[in-house]
């Protein structure tokens, strides 16, 4: 497994859980270090324990030598980072490049190479370009197999995924794959999709755009019933309990953030504008989405009287979404940075995202708890829907603020229990409240 981010320390971990032998490479010494000594670079629920038993079973190592991973590797599957590159949005693939190259430099025996980063169509093509210029008779295949964990979830997402996408025509790679993934079928049969590789490759984009648009689409929906007195909540169930639109991703919100829809719609956009055929559902969703996030800012300054010269707002989570300490795109970077232009202080408190918000976030003060971020504040916002923050004790909370008013941006609370503490509340796509 060459690269120890979110996909591959995940996954080689899960690998080596389903019993297989998994050595995890990365260039940065001082994460394997870290990996070495049980401490994980990410926060991920359930991680550090099942990398632990993995170890001790003698089933996952981890080291800087690339050559040590790819000996007599049945598969070697590339998870480095996609990052978008500055400009035009497309997928950086320089590391991808790299290590097909060292990868093929070090090849012992015709393995399978596996790209499970997310990576554009043609990707494939060009690892296996790379693997004919620098092990010409290796006998190694290229297959596409894209990963579709959610952070916060990702454990149980890649144990009992919904399928798992395999690309390519090679049969003998796709016995390979097939016994790779075998004990996930053996579980609880999520289906193994096999596919051309272009397809797999395209299929990761097309769910993760489809899956910003419908996230998109009620965000929208949410501000039209503000307007005209509809529930959003109650619309969104209401589309949702239809099982050809289905339940899930439909919360409205301050808007999508993270390491992979704002990256992964960008990137498409430029792989549809290469193609000439316009993905114009998808220009839209990325448009608005953006809009959304510098609007949610305006929102609680318009909740707050409209001037915050001087006022001192408390905000409850930072990082993108819950259980994870990401603030790659975070909504709460464009709201704080609203409410600072504006003139007003921000405080904030998040359960694990501090070390990763404070040098994106250098005026901000960090607070103890979700109360210590109430004390004093004219406002209390809450931007992500950490547990923690589901049954805060609204009249305490109300009598630390100094002016009584939630505005809660995830629609953790109801409005009528908010206003029992005797708060003002405003959520989102909510009947206006007098
Ligand atoms: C996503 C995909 O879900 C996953 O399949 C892919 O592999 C990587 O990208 P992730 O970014 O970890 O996973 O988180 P996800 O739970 O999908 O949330 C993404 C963003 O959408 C978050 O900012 C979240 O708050 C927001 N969201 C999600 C909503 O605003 N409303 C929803 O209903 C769901």
């Amino acid at each position: 497994m060459i690269g120890t981010g979110y996909v591959g320390l995940v996954s080689g971990a899960c690998f080596s859980d389903f019993g297989h032998e998994v050595v995890c490479v990365d260039k940065d010494a001082r994460k394997i270090e870290l990996l070495h000594q049980g401490v994980m670079p990410i926060y991920e629920p359930g991680l550090d324990a099942l990398v632990a038993s993995n170890v001790r079973a003698g089933r996952l190592s981890f080291t800087t030598d690339l050559a040590e991973g790819v000996k007599d590797a049945d598969a070697v599957f590339i998870a480095v980072g996609t990052p978008s590159r500055r400009g035009d949005g497309h997928a950086d693939l320089s590391y991808v490049f790299a290590a097909a190259r060292e990868i093929a430099e070090n090849l012992t025996k015709g393995s399978v190479i596996v790209t499970k980063s997310t990576v554009p169509v043609g990707t494939g093509d060009e690892v296996e370009r790379i693997l004919a210029e620098f092990a010409p008779n290796s006998g190694a295949k290229v297959v596409s197999n894209p990963e579709f964990l959610r952070e916060g979830a990702a454990i149980e997402d890649f144990k009992r995924p919904d399928r798992v996408v395999v690309g390519t025509d090679d049969e003998d790679a796709r016995d390979v794959m097939r016994a790779i993934y075998r004990p996930l079928s053996l579980n609880q049969s999520a289906p193994i999709l096999f596919t051309g590789r272009r397809t797999s490759e395209l299929i990761k984009y097309a769910a993760n755009a489809f899956l910003a648009v419908k996230i998109t689409f009620i965000n929208e929906i949410a501000d039209l019933c503000e307007e005209v007195g509809a529930d959003v909540q109650e619309v969104a169930r209401g589309i949702g309990l239809d099982n050809r639109i289905g339940s899930k991703f439909l919360h409205a919100g301050p808007g999508y953030g993270g390491s992979c829809f704002p990256k992964d719609t960008l990137a498409l956009l430029k792989t549809a504008g290469d193609n000439e055929t316009p993905l114009r559902i998808v220009e839209a969703t990325v448009q608005v989405n953006d809009a959304r996030k510098r609007a949610m800012g305006r929102k609680v300054i318009k909740a707050m009287g409209g001037d915050v010269r001087g006022k001192t707002v408390g905000v409850l989570g930072l990082t993108f979404k819950p259980n994870t300490d990401d603030m790659r795109d975070a909504p709460s970077l464009s709201i704080v940075a609203a409410l600072e232009d504006a003139g007003a202080t921000v405080k904030a408190y998040d359960p694990e995202g501090f070390e990763q918000a404070r040098p994106l976030l250098p005026n901000v003060e960090f607070s103890e708890s979700a109360y210590a971020a109430a004390e004093g504040a004219d406002a209390l916002v809450i931007v992500t829907e950490w547990d923690a923050f589901r049954a805060l004790d609204l009249g305490r909370i109300k009598s630390l603020l100094k002016t009584p008013l939630l505005v809660d941006l995830r629609n953790v609370y109801p409005a009528a229990e908010a206003e029992r503490a005797g708060l003002k509340f405003v959520g989102i796509g909510k009947p206006k409240r007098s």
